[in-house]
């Protein structure tokens, strides 16, 4: 069965399992309006475990999990990545791992690299894909994973949000997700497609 979150059981704390801040900025803004607050595993100390499934939903499940269980509170994880259609869907689950000390410039400098390579530089077509899971310290799970599709343009252009946006342009857009103003990345993103299934089921 589907279960929601309840604030007389579950109270208005939700343990956001990330450590990386653009995902925490953007997931504190989807649970504010169902008046939830948002705490990360780095402010209460908790560590990261390995992320060492294969798909989107496995590292978002071992990451709520493992933050459900040790703070003893409902959690909810984002695992998420960008799939180049030219590249074989990659760098996928592996987006994060294409970086360079955490810097995506190098990240965005090899993706340019090997659709060159591939002869592949125009209009290159691309997703990002987020897998939000809900794990309650007793082991029940919630899954939900959303999608933006669009292309990638070179050389990166806006400083708003992180990771790969400087790079993406959203069907229907002419600006990058680092260009555009954040709220209207937040309405039409990858999270916010899956938020929206997770509100349906779980906060309303
Ligand atoms: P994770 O923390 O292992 O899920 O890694 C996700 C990685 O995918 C991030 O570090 C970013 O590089 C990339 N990513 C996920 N969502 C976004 C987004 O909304 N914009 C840009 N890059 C993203």
């Amino acid at each position: 069965m589907r279960r929601k979150l309840d604030k007389s059981r579950d109270g208005t704390t939700l343990v956001i399992a990330t450590h990386n801040q653009g995902k925490l900025r953007e997931i504190n803004e989807l649970i504010e309006p169902y008046g939830f607050a948002a705490v990360s595993v780095g402010e209460l100390g908790l560590p990261e475990p390995a992320e060492d499934g294969t798909t989107y939903i496995e590292n978002a499940r071992i990451k709520a999990l493992a933050a459900a269980t040790a703070s003893g509170k409902p959690a909810l994880a984002d695992d998420s990545g960008i799939s180049i259609d030219a590249l074989h869907g990659a760098p996928g689950i592996f987006s994060a791992r294409w970086a360079v000390d955490k810097k995506f410039g190098p990240a965005m400098e090899r993706v340019e690299e090997e659709l060159a390579w591939r002869e592949a530089l125009t209009e290159p077509k691309a997703h990002f894909v987020s897998a939000l899971t809900i794990a309650w310290p007793d082991g029940h799970m919630e899954d939900f994973e959303g999608t933006v599709h669009g292309t990638l343009t070179f050389p990166p252009r806006g400083d708003h949000g992180f990771g790969y946006d400087p790079i993406f342009i959203a069907e229907g857009q002419s600006q990058t997700f680092g260009e555009i103003d954040p709220s209207i990345k937040n309405a039409m993103s990858h999270r916010a497609d899956a938020f929206k299934q997770l509100a349906a089921v779980c906060l309303e």
